[in-house]
């Protein structure tokens, strides 16, 4: 979400390419095949049954590298929405313009052979397997249209680091509870074979209550797996802590407050897990600068 110092971009015809689907190479759908396929066995019973029908409906699967045209003819007659191709990590005005239009930015590169399991730049299996499934859940889709609504008025606020607190909690790494236990959705997890094992396997992180207030106040560190998680009920719950609410009034009240850590358990937080906090004691000192 934040600007690439190549794309100055602003408007969104500059942002939109093609994604000339024909020019991907045997070896870049080999490679989205066992990205594909080592990421759904390692999400096994850990994902959202959400997103499972997410990628059944769009048709997303093993083959190769998702054609975007096939995938929208299906998007567009469930939510509307639709993926449209960019040219990498876009600005914050023409991202939320997009989220606001039902239209979700998606980047059309895939990550080489040796980037298997961790890259910086998203790329078309992180946008495409991590995001997109979940846009047929209306509620989840109901959701990110507002969040672009409201990232346009923060811009203005400047406030675009709360929205990106938010996005980071929700959509990129946030957990909902089902009756069968805490399941995954957030795409940073999705997409990512080590953090989806550390969320399945390790008990080092809290997983919290999702808390709107909370989650503003809340930083991160975007170099290693959370310390906290926020777990929401519903997809609903999305939606609906932002309807009715003056978002940038919250965000001028959050403004003035002492910024979280992610390690912290605060006295008002409901806590559904307390991490063990095993993970940080191994590798202490290492976090970069709290966002
Ligand atoms: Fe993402």
């Amino acid at each position: 979400m934040s600007a690439h110092a190549v794309l100055a971009a602003q408007t969104l015809d500059d942002c939109i390419i093609d994604q000339n689907w024909g020019r991907y190479s045997s070896e870049d759908h080999a490679i989205w095949r066992t990205l594909f396929e080592r990421q759904l066995s390692t999400l096994k019973g850990q994902v959202a049954q959400e997103y499972l029908d997410g990628l059944e409906a769009l048709g997303i699967g093993p083959d190769g590298v998702p054609d975007f045209a096939k995938m929208n003819a299906r998007l567009r007659k469930i939510t509307g929405w639709e993926v449209v191709a960019v040219p990498g990590l876009i600005p914050s005005r023409p991202f939320f313009q997009m989220l606001a239009n039902r239209q979700f930015p998606a980047g059309t590169f895939i990550r080489s052979r040796a980037q298997l399991d961790y890259l910086e730049e998203p790329d078309i299996f992180h946008d495409v397997f991590g995001h997109v499934p979940l846009l047929t859940n209306p509620a989840y889709a109901r959701y990110m249209n507002e969040y672009g609504r409201i990232g346009l008025q923060a811009i203005e606020r400047k406030a675009v680091k709360f929205l990106a607190r938010l996005n980071w909690y929700t959509i990129e790494f946030g957990l909902i509870r089902k009756p069968e236990g805490v399941k995954i959705y957030g795409a940073g997890i999705v997409s990512s074979y080590g953090e989806a094992k550390y969320v399945a396997q390790d008990a080092s992180a809290h997983h919290l209550s999702f808390d709107l207030t909370r989650v503003l106040r809340t930083g991160y560190y975007i170099d290693d797996f959370q310390a906290s998680y926020f777990v929401i009920e519903r997809f609903e719950d999305l939606f609906d802590v932002l309807e009715g609410r003056d978002i940038m009034a919250l965000f001028d009240e959050v403004r003035g407050e002492p910024t979280l850590t992610p390690f912290e358990i605060l006295a008002g937080d409901k806590v559904i897990r307390k991490g063990s906090g095993e993970y940080w004691r191994e590798f202490p000192g290492t976090k970069t600068k709290l966002k």
